[in-house]
């Protein structure tokens, strides 16, 4: 991706958000693997599961905590996404050293995080009935913003080969799957991984857009009017073809 468009980008970004590049301010007290007790009390991170460790920052998101708990609460409350931040510490205390990804992938994962973890919060908020055709644009418009701005995704799709959903999928079915897609961007450290959980979300905005697509021709197939076929009638074919 260009510069330019990155700084344009940036612009959309301006919460913050704990992703690896963030992890510097950690090693201070925890240690570049999270092999440190922190301040003499905390648990030694590194022998923590991903559930424990989300459990603890949630906890400290909700101002609950041990007797340094301030500390981390400041922390917590700078980033957004407790999946995002406990895949990432679980991550970087499992890799040895302190190996950071590029500034560029770095951004592009924050932008996905970003959106995915809005998204997911409007479809748990949404009502199943009046408020699916806001999700599938909202779903629709973040799928093409990724594609645009993702050269790597771009050779890996193909829009004609997409197909409508065997199923008409509902908001729990919809939820599940954009769940399944922020699930695989938290868990991504590389270009290779996070290009995977894009393709499954341009491939849900695709066939949701078949779905619309076979709606509206069967719409229009049953509002054609009737055709007058007798003797004298007059050939419409050409005619209709340019307005059908
Ligand atoms: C100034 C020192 C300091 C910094 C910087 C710091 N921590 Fe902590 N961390 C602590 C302390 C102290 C605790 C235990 C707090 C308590 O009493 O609950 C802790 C607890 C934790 C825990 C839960 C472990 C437990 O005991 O349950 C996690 C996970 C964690 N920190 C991750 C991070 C991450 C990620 C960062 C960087 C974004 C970070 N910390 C930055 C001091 C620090």
């Amino acid at each position: 991706m260009k510069k330019i468009t990155m700084i344009a980008l940036a612009t959309l970004v301006a919460a913050p958000m704990i992703l690896m590049a963030d992890m510097d301010r950690c090693v201070s007290c925890h240690g570049v693997d999270f092999e440190k007790q922190a301040l003499g009390v905390s648990k030694i991170v590194k022998n923590m599961s991903e559930l424990e460790i989300k459990a603890s920052l949630d906890g400290y998101k909700r101002g609950e905590g041990g007797s340094l708990k301030d500390l981390m609460i400041q922390e917590v409350n700078l980033g957004v996404d407790t999946d995002a931040m406990a895949a990432d510490v679980y991550s970087e205390s499992r890799t040895p050293g302190f190996e950071e990804p590029s500034d560029e992938f770095i951004f592009q994962k924050r932008l996905s995080v970003r959106t995915l973890h809005k998204l997911k919060n409007n479809i748990k908020k949404a009502d199943a009935k009046k408020d699916m055709s806001k999700i599938i644009s909202q779903i629709k418009s973040a799928a093409f913003t990724m594609y645009t701005y993702d050269d790597l995704l771009k050779t890996k799709i193909n829009f004609k080969t997409m197909s409508a959903n065997k199923t008409k999928l509902n908001m729990d079915d919809i939820l599940k799957k954009v769940s399944s897609v922020k699930s695989c961007v938290d868990h991504s450290f590389s270009e290779d991984e996070i290009v995977k959980c894009r393709v499954d979300f341009v491939n849900l905005a695709g066939s949701i857009t078949r779905d619309e697509e076979k709606k509206i021709k069967a719409k229009s197939k049953a509002n054609k009017p009737p055709l007058y076929t007798g003797e004298d009638a007059v050939d419409m074919s050409k005619y209709l073809k340019t307005i059908l």
